[in-house]
């Protein structure tokens, strides 16, 4: 007989491959956003239904897949990973706010990077700036459960079809290189999107950095934002959700989290506090 069942179920989560079964069976479960997209931009639902429409007749997915499998063909690369599905909610976040100014952290052959490009030019007008760490095969653990590494002799973003490149600008490096001079250059942008390094350091570091120079109705969007949970790392997105008191709008593993006014009045207060503490 079970004498603390509870307790059992606790310990069984403690394990790490459970754990990971079960966030993964959370992931796999969740349903786009369609109400949540459609109260946020003041849109009815069917304008983000016949955006879902427009996604799936895209043909970039096809498109990027045939070039990888090529590459894989022709060379001995086997990295590139897969096309998530949280990218739909990129792509239709970018179509409903119609940015005129967004930063990427984490590009590797480009597929988020082509679909926000695509966003972009159906819009008429945008630009994209984003920062690549260029990671080599050779570089890397051959069993890299993402496959996010170049082929030897590509620059990031090598996949993304040069028809798409007119709106976009490569910063070569680490975020922490490049993404203060960016913010710095631009002041307001209207979207930050992080998938650089998946560590609870850089995640926070780069929420925290981009967060104040997001204008009010812009979002901040990351992927993989459960990674960190599974690997041991902490919960890197859920406590900056927490301390901006924002409830995330999640699909799959992409949490995307509004500027509001007030939540960008709360910013400036805590960091008026931190200044006064400091002085
Ligand atoms: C998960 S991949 C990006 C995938 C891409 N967004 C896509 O949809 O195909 C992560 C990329 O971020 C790069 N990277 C890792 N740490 C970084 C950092 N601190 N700054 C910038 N890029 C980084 C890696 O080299 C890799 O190219």
């Amino acid at each position: 007989m079970l004498k603390q069942p509870a307790k059992m179920i606790y310990d069984l989560r403690q394990h790490k491959s459970l754990r990971k079964a079960y966030l993964k069976q959370q992931i796999r479960n969740s349903q786009f956003p369609t109400r949540e997209l459609s109260e946020l931009f003041s849109e009815p639902q069917q304008k983000i239904e016949s955006l879902r429409r427009e996604y799936s007749e895209l043909q970039l997915s096809t498109e990027l897949k045939d070039k990888v499998t090529k590459k894989r063909r022709e060379t001995k690369w086997n990295g590139g990973g897969q096309i998530g599905e949280e990218i739909e909610l990129l792509y239709i976040v970018t179509r409903l706010l119609e940015p005129d100014r967004i930063i990427e952290t984490g590009v590797s052959a480009g597929y988020s990077t082509a679909f926000i490009l695509t966003a972009l030019k159906k819009n008429g007008h945008g630009q994209l700036r984003s920062i690549d760490l260029p990671v080599y095969q050779s570089d890397t653990d051959p069993y890299d459960e993402f496959g996010s590494y170049l082929p030897d002799g590509e620059k990031s973003g090598w996949a993304i079809p040069d028809g798409l490149r007119d709106q976009w600008e490569l910063y070569e490096g680490k975020s922490s290189e490049h993404l203060n001079s960016i913010l710095k250059d631009w002041r307001s942008i209207d979207v930050f999107f992080h998938d650089s390094g998946h560590t609870y350091h850089t995640m926070r570091w780069e929420y925290d950095t981009a967060w104040p120079h997001i204008r009010p109705g812009g979002v901040l969007a990351s992927d993989d934002i459960y990674l960190p949970r599974l690997r041991d790392l902490g919960d890197p997105f859920g406590d900056f959700a927490k301390r901006e008191n924002i409830s995330p709008i999640t699909y799959s593993e992409m949490g995307i989290l509004p500027v509001s006014d007030s939540g960008r009045l709360r910013t400036q207060k805590r960091r008026a506090m931190r200044r006064l503490r400091d002085y």
